[in-house]
């Protein structure tokens, strides 16, 4: 399905991602781990094509997406939607127009000058924040929501494009435990739900253990570790993170296990 051949990106004499190599054959759920600098982003902003590849390939169901121009390359970058960590919304205007602002790429100048929308695309953008537990939140605007509700109006952005991968770029960052667990119960839910692969690069390893199918480590610009949770041990993790004995888990860890899961969603101040 996707094929990541050698990627890397050098800017200047920082080479960010260093020959990086992967094959995902079927959607699955991947957490990107690794310490600050380590080049995380810079790899998802390339699969985006946000930015372009110094050198290497990638394939995504055999057609390589870092030599697309033009409209091709938006056309990629609609199905392989974007998540970031300050959500990146338009904070005066409205959720649903948020969301409908995932549609942007196929509409007119003029439908867009004037803020038309189909109306098949409205019900669409509320069936989505309903999907998401936030449809009541519709009419508010962006800036007047949670972080963790906001997270989730990016995330019903990206769905509108119907992509078939969704990028996170550190999703639950910003955000509190409880927040950080409904965003990244959401995210898997699309996972297994619609069948979509998600590549989320995470702060910390229980977050990529408990959600993830798979985990790639990177150190340096390099993948140093390409597996699934169970093989992630704290030695493994030690590597990863280039730290010495005094490594410890507690410290890339998110409290997120310690929260009360008995609660119904309903009473989980959003
Ligand atoms: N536009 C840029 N110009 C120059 N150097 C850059 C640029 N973007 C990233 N880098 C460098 O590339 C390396 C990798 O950066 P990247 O942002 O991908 O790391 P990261 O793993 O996402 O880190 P973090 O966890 O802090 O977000 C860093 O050394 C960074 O300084
Ligand atoms: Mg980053």
């Amino acid at each position: 399905m996707l094929e990541v051949r050698c990627l890397t990106k050098a800017f200047g004499e920082k080479t960010a991602v260093d020959s990086a190599s992967f094959t995902v054959d079927r959607p699955m759920m991947i957490g990107v781990i690794g310490r600050s600098g380590a080049g995380k982003s810079t790899l998802l902003r390339m699969l985006n094509r946000l930015s372009d590849a110094t050198t290497g390939a990638i394939l995504f169901e055999g057609r390589d997406i870092t030599t697309l121009r033009g409209a091709d390359r938006r056309e990629w970058q609609s199905r392989c939607a974007m998540i970031f960590q300050q959500f990146n919304l338009v904070p005066r205007m409205d959720v649903v127009s948020n969301v409908l602002h995932g549609t942007l790429n196929r509409r007119s100048t003029l439908a867009t000058m004037f803020n038309l929308y189909p109306q098949a695309d409205i019900h669409r953008a509320i069936e989505i924040l309903d999907r998401l537990g936030i449809a009541e939140q519709a009419p508010k605007r962006a800036e007047a929501l949670s972080g963790g509700q906001q997270q989730r109006v990016a995330i019903a952005r990206a769905l509108m494009q119907d992509p078939a991968v969704i990028l996170a770029d550190e999703p639950i960052a910003s955000l509190d435990p409880m927040n950080a667990q409904i965003v990244m119960e959401a995210l898997r839910r699309i996972h297994e739900e619609d069948g979509r692969m998600v590549i989320a690069n995470l702060h910390t390893l229980d977050t990529a253990r408990r959600y993830c199918d798979r985990v790639i480590g990177m150190r340096d610009g390099r993948i140093v570790f390409d597996g699934t949770p169970q093989q992630l041990t704290t030695g493994v993790a030690r590597d990863i993170y280039g730290a010495g004995a005094g490594f410890s888990e507690a410290a890339t860890s998110t409290e997120i296990e310690t929260l009360d899961r008995t609660k119904p969603r309903s009473a989980v101040p959003a």
